[in-house]
């Protein structure tokens, strides 16, 4: 048992957070890692293998997830919700989500979006539900702007993360420190976090919690394909190639796919680019298709030997951090 203001807000007993992510994510990995004291997080897509067709076929299907979960866990959990985009206020699918956490009593949510839309904010907290918010291309001003919204707690991403990353290429080590400087309310740290020593690093930076993606697709309860699992621990950390995204930057490890969208990019065809790399995340990350897929991780990766289980990544990380 660990406490700060991380664990004591959401309820957990190491404030060791599994990143929400699409597809890679599933009821049993999710309970794994608040079973083994961290906190799990549903993301878009867990525990499918097919896009759902509509916001209310979507909706069931992440009832019936967060069901799993409960069955398989008493401890807490969260589940990610994307903030309407592009200056909207309003999304079908938020508010599907919204509904959802509501009928099945959620308490944490991982708010994500290109700021915080105070009227989603506003109806969360009106429901007691804790807010971590990570903004998809964080800096200083727009996390202080953050701040003073209310939201609960603050996920600092650097540019080392997997997934897509931020239209600014500022490091985790860079970034942390400065906003753990400013702001009062507490920061969960995440781009590049694999271990201990990661955890140390980030907690030195005043950081009170770590935010993991790329660690735990590479656990034995991810969903993610062992091929895929395989991929994360024999890349080195010089092989990525990178691009300029629809949402900020992606990098890869270089599939075939991947090469094409970049070749594409590089002529100024975004909207074909998007056919390898977009419609190439799930058949990478998720089914292992090495080379029409994607599989879009953390440059960390290189420093990923082996997989473990969620059990075996908390534990060595709480050794580290005491
Ligand atoms: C394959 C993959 C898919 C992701 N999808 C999402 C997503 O759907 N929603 C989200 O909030 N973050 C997503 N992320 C970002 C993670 O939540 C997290 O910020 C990132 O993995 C942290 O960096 P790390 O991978 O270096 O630990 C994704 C990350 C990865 C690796």
């Amino acid at each position: 048992m660990m406490k700060n203001r991380i664990t004591e807000l959401l309820g957990i007993e190491y404030p060791i957070i599994s990143a929400a992510m699409t597809w890679v994510t599933s009821a049993e990995f999710v309970a794994a890692v608040s079973n083994a004291g961290g906190m799990g997080v549903l993301g878009p897509n867990a525990g499918q293998s097919e896009k759902a067709t509509s916001a209310e076929d979507m909706a069931d299907r992440l009832t019936k997830e967060i069901r799993k979960v409960k069955a398989l866990t008493d401890k807490p959990f969260a589940v990610n919700y994307i903030f309407p985009m592009g200056g909207a206020t309003e999304d079908p699918f938020t508010n599907a989500v919204f509904d959802v956490l509501l009928r099945e009593n959620v308490k944490n949510v991982i708010a994500i979006g290109q700021q915080v839309v105070e009227r989603e904010l506003k109806r969360l907290k009106e429901h007691d539900i804790k807010v971590v918010y990570r903004d998809l291309s964080p800096t200083v001003e727009k996390l202080v702007e953050a701040e003073k919204t209310g939201v609960d707690a603050l996920i600092v991403t650097g540019y080392e993360a997997g997934g897509h990353m931020s239209d600014y290429k500022i490091s985790t080590l860079s970034l942390v420190p400065q906003i753990t400087s400013i702001v009062k309310i507490p920061v969960i740290a995440a781009g590049g976090i694999i271990d201990g020593q990661g955890a140390k690093a980030a907690f030195s930076m005043g950081a009170e919690g770590v935010y993991m993606g790329t660690r735990f697709i590479a656990t034995k309860e991810n969903p993610a394909s062992i091929e895929t699992k395989k991929a994360i621990v024999n890349v080195k950390s010089e092989e990525f190639i990178e691009f300029k995204s629809g949402m900020g930057h992606l990098r890869t490890i270089p599939t075939e796919a991947g090469k094409k969208a970049l070749e594409l990019i590089n002529q100024g065809n975004h909207a074909e680019a998007y056919k390898y790399y977009g419609e190439g995340f799930k058949i990478g990350m998720l089914d292992g298709d090495l080379i029409n897929g994607t599989i879009s991780v953390s440059e960390a990766a290189g420093g990923i030997q082996h997989i473990l289980t969620c059990q075996e990544v908390v534990d060595e990380i709480v050794k580290s951090i005491g």
